[in-house]
């Protein structure tokens, strides 16, 4: 298997290109050094990107996306690939849980890689998009509260929170109230409609490296997804699938992702801070262990031909014998938002 970034993973043109390909198997190899034989989880199929290479090197795949396209599109590679390689629709948060329902056991590693895919992003119709003119969606899942329901039902005040956390835009009082008054006349349907109204409210200048709308499409994006929610509940659940010595490996892309996955490792390794200069203490607790370096970044070269790769930010770390311990979503220290059962629409 051709581990190249640029490789087909599909069989038809490159849809999404996967970030740091090479880093992601030489971190989910055990001690031994060989992918051969092992079962690994693969959380975020997408594009099958990962799942495609990580059979390649001789493992067992159970992959897992809630999004019914990346499971549609995915069947080719599925038959493909026969026998190694199962693909499952459902949330990552619960990834134990669908392992264990697809007697999938003794797992050997986990791998998420976080966010959209560039077909989520690249279809106007799902709604992700700020540049193409398509509903208000954004739903990985296809169902449930869309970034539409959520801008014409939801209070100024938890409008304007989830702007300013979510997207960290600094002006989002502004923002939510433009959408509030402009609700009042007419419902937001379209993308377009939004990120019109926002240029208008927050303006564009020439010098300006985003477009004014991202920082609250991206706010939308993961307030619509519960993503950094899911994120919390599967590092957690996969401390719970992992056997000893199996490693959890994730990339993220933004900064709020990659906090919880620091955050994560630094509670479930004994949180050790201490001096460079003082030994390596084991805390009796732990439950990962990082081996060598904890975070890695893409390669120059990745960067200059993916974009994407650019933010990319890779942590891992190995699961050691202790039994997990207990799930506390207080460490990330998540926001406090208004609920997405809250709002006056039915949820997923
Ligand atoms: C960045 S893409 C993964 C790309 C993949 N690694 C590849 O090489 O093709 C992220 C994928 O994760 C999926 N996803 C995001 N959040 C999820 C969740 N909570 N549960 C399951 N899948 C999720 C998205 O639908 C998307 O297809």
């Amino acid at each position: 298997m051709n581990n190249n970034i640029e490789t087909d993973v599909v069989g038809g043109p490159v849809r999404h290109v996967p970030v740091m390909l090479n880093e992601v198997l030489s971190c989910l190899q055990p001690a031994s050094g060989k992918l051969n034989g092992l079962n690994i989880v693969d959380g975020t199929f997408g594009a099958g990107g990962y799942s495609s290479a990580i059979v390649g090197s001789g493992a067992n795949v159970l992959a897992i996306d809630r999004d019914p396209n990346a499971i549609r599109d995915g069947a080719s590679l599925v038959a493909e690939l026969a026998g190694k390689l199962s693909l499952v629709q459902g949330k990552f948060g619960s990834l134990d849980v669908l392992a264990q329902n697809n007697s999938f056991i003794e797992v050997d590693g986990v791998v998420l890689d976080i966010g959209v895919s560039s077909m989520q992003l690249d279809e106007a119709e799902r709604g992700f998009s700020f540049q193409k003119d398509g509903p208000l969606d954004m739903r990985m899942g296809q169902s449930g509260v869309s970034a539409a329901d959520v801008v014409n039902t939801m209070q100024q005040q938890d409008l304007t929170r989830v702007i300013g956390i979510l997207g960290e835009e600094r002006k989002a009082s502004a923002v939510s109230r433009a959408i509030v008054r402009e609700r009042e006349k007419i419902s937001f349907s379209t993308t377009l409609q939004l990120a019109s109204l926002i240029e208008k409210t927050l303006g564009r200048r020439a010098t300006d490296r985003i477009h004014p709308a991202t920082r609250t499409f991206q706010a939308l994006r993961i307030f619509v997804n519960q993503e950094l929610e899911q994120l919390g509940k599967a590092l957690f659940a996969a401390e719970r699938l992992l056997k000893a010595g199996g490693r959890l490996v994730v990339v993220t892309f933004h900064s709020l992702e990659d906090r919880l996955v620091k955050l994560f490792f630094k509670d479930r390794c004994g949180a050790q801070e201490g001096s460079r200069h003082l030994p390596l203490v084991k805390h009796k607790d732990a439950t990962f262990v990082i081996r060598g370096k904890g975070l890695l970044k893409a390669s120059k070269e990745e960067a200059e031909i993916n974009p994407r790769a650019r933010s990319a930010k890779l942590r891992w770390g190995e699961r050691n014998d202790n039994p997990p311990a207990k799930m506390d979503m207080s460490i990330f220290g998540l926001p406090n938002l208004v609920s997405l059962n809250a709002l006056p629409v039915k949820g997923e």
